[in-house]
């Protein structure tokens, strides 16, 4: 099987994630080729599925939690592999397309980048679950999953994985392109004009939607702030914005979850006084303050004379109030979605561990030890071969 994949010049690649916000799984079938040694793509298929409300609760219970036991966490990363491996083969099953190979990201539940001595090492590390030997069995295809270890194992934070691969999709002679991407935590990459790797830059900007979701729930009992219609409604509170991006100092590169949960919300409806406050205008402050931490972060390359434009991609696109803010601090810049760059913004996650898959396949090295801190030379990602 090895030898009939490593043999193929072109391989069919499913890419799947499930996204910081746990709110549902993302596929991506592209087509995978290599030019030289850099790997060139074309997107086939995709979709999004939304998780049911019941299995949305339980998964984010679980990442809430402060104590979680061992045993849970293994149980949930055979479950959630079930659940993704499922996914996968009915998407494979209603195509008609030959899938060659799964690239799948999973769910991360643990994003603890700070080195800390352990057993006298010191190392940071994270952990992803949905495991690929499930996935594997269940589509009968080769997964290629858990990316993030190569880049930790070589001493780097095992985060950002995304501006390799934004090189590769949207890198341009010509033109310099800054992409955001707004999920759970929203994340930059900048890719200047005929730049090579070493080049580009990247990291996580601060939090993207997961606040604004956490007080949704809290508030309105919604999923999200839709169109971002209720921050809209409210003013944000400088005072509580400037709470937001103390939470979001202290790191160098990559935030988790942990960093902007439910802890830091009853800070802030401590601070806004209390429920009482209006709430829209908290919506508001936590919308504004996502704005603002993204554009702190492009600050500098927002100088670069041959840039074409932002652009956004991740849920929060679609967060009108989110983005009217920046498209005012970065005036006159221009804001445009990923879409004018023929990608769909639900889906460039889920291509972007496709073609890290095929990466992985390849041995092409897929980790870039100048934004992650690591060391060169990492090959993304580990292999589950399904049942001979
Ligand atoms: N129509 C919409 N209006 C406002 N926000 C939206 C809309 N659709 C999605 N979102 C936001 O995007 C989030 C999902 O974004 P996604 O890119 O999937 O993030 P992740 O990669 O963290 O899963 C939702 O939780 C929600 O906050
Ligand atoms: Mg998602």
């Amino acid at each position: 099987m090895l030898k009939k994949l490593l043999s193929r010049k072109r391989l069919n690649i499913l890419g799947i994630n499930s996204g910081t916000s746990a709110d549902g799984i993302d596929l991506a079938l592209i087509r995978f080729s290599l030019v030289g040694r850099k790997p060139k793509i074309a997107f086939v298929d995709g979709g999004v599925r939304q998780y049911p409300a019941k299995v949305k609760t339980e998964l984010e219970r679980y990442l809430r939690a402060e104590d979680k036991s061992a045993e849970e966490t293994a149980r949930l990363d055979i479950a959630l592999g079930h659940l993704l491996g499922r996914a996968a083969a009915e998407f494979i099953g209603k195509g008609r397309h030959r899938v060659n190979l799964i690239g799948s990201h999973g769910q991360t539940v643990g994003h603890y980048p700070q080195k800390k001595a352990c057993l006298n090492f010191r190392t940071g590390t994270t952990i992803q679950i949905g495991d690929g030997d499930v996935i594997a069995r269940r589509t009968g295809l080769p997964v290629v999953s858990d990316f993030r270890r190569a880049d930790i194992a070589g001493g780097g934070e095992g985060a950002p994985l995304t501006p390799f691969v934004n090189q590769m999709l949207f890198g341009d002679k010509t033109r310099s392109r800054i992409i955001i991407n707004i999920g759970g935590i929203a994340n930059y990459s900048y890719h200047p004009a005929g730049g090579d790797i070493s080049q580009i830059r990247g990291g996580d900007c601060g939090p993207g939607n997961i606040l604004s979701d956490t007080a949704c729930r809290l508030f309105y009992n919604r999923r999200y702030d839709l169109h971002g219609r209720i921050a809209g409604r409210g003013k944000p509170l400088q005072k509580i914005m400037a709470m937001i991006e103390k939470a979001n100092k202290g790191r160098r590169i990559s935030a988790g979850r942990e960093q902007f949960d439910q802890k830091l919300l009853a800070r802030l409806i401590h601070a806004a006084g209390g429920l009482k406050a209006d709430r829209a205008d908290i919506v508001a402050s936590i919308a504004a303050a996502t704005a603002q931490t993204i554009y702190k972060s492009i600050r500098p390359q927002l100088k670069d004379k041959r840039l074409e434009a932002v652009f956004l991609t991740g849920g929060g696109r679609r967060n009108r109030f989110i983005v009217d803010c920046l498209r005012k601090l970065i005036h006159p810049v221009r804001v445009q979605s990923v879409e004018t760059l023929g990608y769909d913004g639900d889906l460039l996650e889920a291509v972007s561990f496709a073609l890290l898959g095929g990466c992985f396949i390849m041995g092409v090295p897929s980790t870039l030890p100048h934004i992650s801190g690591g060391e060169a030379g990492g090959v993304a990602g580990k292999l589950s071969l399904p049942p001979m």
